[in-house]
């Protein structure tokens, strides 16, 4: 069994894309290996150093991967400041982390774009915390998804540069988890590209049906086929496509063939994808509130992960002590 370790950003509450994309990793994945999956509050301050509501979020996210079925008896769910001694290690990866390279990281370069009035130390060496957090527990794989591919990347670096520098052979590179072909794509509903967090495109798990159904309503769509067999246009082809996820294939077919021979009503097709979307969320929806109201549950959940969690990290900071050179008198 190997070791994965995949952090979660706090701000971002699951949409049926992640549905259908990472939570359905997670899942595979808990079944198969031997997983650590935090929330990383941490990083979160590199963007909102003053956070109204972080315990809000965290306690948001939290609820929704366990609805959605992550399990606290099968992986490691914890929250990454409940785990402090990332933070020593982090402190120690920076004394060899050099400044150029920090810079030259495109997420950096966007970061900075996107709020130049906070170019902050952690903004710069966000990926050495994320090296951290992948190696305390020595993770042999990390699933990532495009953006975070030159993260990871740097984690490696890092890694390497300790065993390097301390002629030892200590920390594994780890590696990025290969889901092969079954990454489902969901689209947005705005007609182009995946669905994001961006408001109007995404439909959230969390979300009441009223607001799921003006949001499938107003999706973009075109103005109809004009011919017999006519070739799907985006925006349709989008709607087809999360159809083919939440509604049951006689559905799909029926509006398929109805566009094939150009008596398709788009006003048809939404009612009906937005009754199938509200169906698939709905029991969804009701387990997170269900879980959010139960803080004694999700102190146990977070208090088994972090003591698991904080096993491990002690051990390694102990290791990494002696292998730098700390030493008692
Ligand atoms: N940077 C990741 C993101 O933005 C979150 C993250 C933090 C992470 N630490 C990690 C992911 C460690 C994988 C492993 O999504």
């Amino acid at each position: 069994m190997e070791t994965v370790v995949s952090g979660i950003r706090p701000t971002g509450n699951l949409h049926l894309g992640n549905y259908f994309g990472a939570v359905k990793n997670f899942l595979k994945m808990q079944n198969e290996h031997n997983c650590y999956f935090f929330i990383a509050d941490y990083h979160s301050l590199t963007t909102h150093p003053t956070p109204g509501n972080l315990h809000d979020s965290v306690k948001q996210v939290l609820s929704e991967y366990l609805a959605t079925g992550l399990d606290p008896e099968k992986s490691t769910l914890f929250i990454q400041s409940d785990v402090p001694q990332v933070a020593e290690l982090y402190l120690l990866l920076n004394m060899n982390a050099y400044i150029g390279e920090l810079e030259r990281t495109t997420s950096f370069k966007d970061k900075i774009r996107a709020q130049p009035e906070n170019i902050n130390a952690g903004l710069l060496t966000y990926p050495v915390l994320m090296a951290a957090d992948i190696i305390i527990h020595k993770a042999a794989k990390v699933p990532v998804g495009k953006d975070q591919e030159q993260n990871l990347e740097m984690a490696r670096k890092f890694a390497r540069r300790f065993n390097h520098l301390y002629k030892v052979d200590y920390f594994p590179e780890p590696k990025p988890f290969n889901f092969g072909n079954d990454l489902i794509k969901i689209p947005g509903l705005d007609g182009t590209g995946k669905m994001g967090k961006s408001e109007g495109n995404g439909i959230f798990l969390f979300e009441e049906p009223a607001s799921i159904k003006k949001k499938i309503m107003r999706a973009v769509t075109d103005s109809g086929p004009t011919q017999m067999n006519q070739e799907v246009s985006e925006p349709i082809k989008n709607l087809f496509a999360i159809m083919q996820q939440v509604s049951a294939p006689d559905t799909l077919k029926y509006f398929q063939e109805k566009y094939a021979n150009c008596e398709i009503r788009y006003g048809d097709l939404k009612k009906q994808l937005a009754e199938d979307v509200i169906n698939f969320t709905t029991p969804i929806r009701e387990k997170i509130n269900e879980i959010k109201a139960n803080d004694k549950y999700l102190s146990e959940i977070a208090e088994m992960g972090a003591d698991k969690a904080r096993k491990n990290a002690i051990a390694t900071i102990k290791e990494v002590r002696e292998i730098i050179g700390f030493r008692k008198f």
